[in-house]
């Protein structure tokens, strides 16, 4: 492996808990017309943009929307969402990232956003961490979605370090996909099961020791 020199983290379920809002919010509207879907099908839609989303989950549910109807239901999902998220703030980012992010500020290691998230800069903005980033990419700058590695490979390049040199961190399956096909060591926060391909997984960036992180910059 070689040496660590930037480092790229997705948003949603890895910087902060939205990922439970994404799911409810796309439950209610799943519900709303009239069918359900299971947590573990949830683990698809995590990583995945909005459009994609939309695409599985009337795919689960055999309905099919017209373009138009297809746009608003996106939109009602977007703003229940944000309903879900106003109150935002810097107590929301999950635990140790902010040990871990200050660690990397200290060691001068340049730290990239890689989400698919067309909410992330306002997001960043609640939880007092925008500053702490040296680049910004999300799925305003994105044509692709995870798996495919275009993000990320436009966060290794905004900050100025080779692919064979990002570390990402990610929650989603299509996240650690994206990381692998970039050829970028990936570590997984969440189950193990779940996140089997990534290069390790914690179940929490608390699980994280501050020398595991040393290491990777220094071997
Ligand atoms: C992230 C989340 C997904 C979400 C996607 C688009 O990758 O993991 O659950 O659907 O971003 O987010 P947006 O905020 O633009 O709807
Ligand atoms: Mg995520």
């Amino acid at each position: 492996m070689s040496k660590i020199k930037g480092v790229i983290f997705d948003l949603d379920g890895v910087i902060v808990d939205t990922a439970k809002f994404h799911f409810l919010a796309w439950k209610k509207l799943a519900n709303d017309l009239g069918f359900d879907f299971t947590e573990l099908q949830n683990e698809e839609l995590k990583g995945v943009s909005r459009v994609r989303s939309l695409e599985k989950i009337l795919e689960w549910g055999n309905t099919s929307l017209s373009e138009d109807e297809f746009i608003k239901k996106m939109a009602v999902k977007n703003d229940n969402y944000l309903s879900y998220i106003t109150n935002l703030t810097s107590k929301d980012i999950l635990p140790g990232v902010s040990r871990i992010i200050d660690f990397l500020t200290e060691e001068n290691i340049p730290i990239s956003l890689g989400s698919a998230s067309k909410n992330a800069r306002p997001i960043l903005k609640k939880t007092g961490l925008i500053e702490k980033f040296h680049a910004i990419v999300d799925g305003n700058d994105v044509s692709k979605a995870k798996p495919d590695p275009e993000v990320f490979l436009i966060a290794a390049e905004k900050i100025g370090v080779a692919k064979e040199n990002c570390l990402v961190f990610e929650d989603s399956v299509a996240g650690v996909q994206a990381a692998n096909i970039a050829g970028m060591m990936s570590i997984g926060i969440g189950e193990k099961d779940v996140l089997h391909e990534a290069d390790h997984v914690f179940s929490s960036f608390e699980e994280i020791e501050i020398d595991f992180i040393k290491k990777l910059l220094t071997t």
